[in-house]
């Protein structure tokens, strides 16, 4: 049976059986492809998307979780025109290398700041802790979050 829920703010109907992942009812059945899939056990953070401003692991999430929920992936966090002050953050200090992780690591660090929007340097680490990166860009990953939680208490 389809599965509607909210994905970027508008309604979407994803007709996968209800077990299929959320990341692959993302990537296969709307072509969402900015979330990515790393190790598909919840240990990496690759496919983090946030369920009703939440940060969640889109590999151990089913569609049928998220019947009726509103999701939000990469592609509706913010747009060339207008980014979300963590995109602006990230490209100010040239996070990404591969950028293989980069999306899960953009969408967990603004559920941070939609929690939290003052963290400390051990919040940022505590909420980044379980994103994984094989280039190695956890340092400016914390400089971008910090400057991110900066501009949106400009805004
Ligand atoms: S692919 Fe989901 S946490 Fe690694
Ligand atoms: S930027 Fe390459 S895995 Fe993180």
């Amino acid at each position: 049976m389809p599965t509607t829920l909210t994905v970027n703010g508008a309604s979407a109907t994803v007709d996968l059986p209800g077990d299929t992942p959320l990341l692959w009812a993302l990537r296969d059945g709307l072509n969402l492809t900015g979330t990515k899939y790393g190790c598909g056990v919840a240990a990496c953070g690759a496919c983090t998307v946030m369920v009703d401003g939440t940060a969640l692991r889109s590999c151990q999430t089913t569609l049928a979780d998220v019947a009726g929920a509103s999701v939000m992936t990469i592609e509706g966090l913010g747009s060339p025109a207008a980014l979300h002050a963590v995109q602006a953050a990230w490209i100010e200090h040239q996070v990404a290398q591969c950028g293989y992780c980069q999306s899960g690591q953009i969408m967990q660090a603004a559920s941070l700041l939609a929690e939290n929007p003052s963290p400390t340097p051990q919040d940022i680490d505590d909420a980044m802790d379980g994103n994984l990166c094989r280039c190695g860009t956890y340092p400016r990953i914390r400089a971008a979050v910090q400057d991110a939680a900066n501009r949106l208490r400009e805004v």
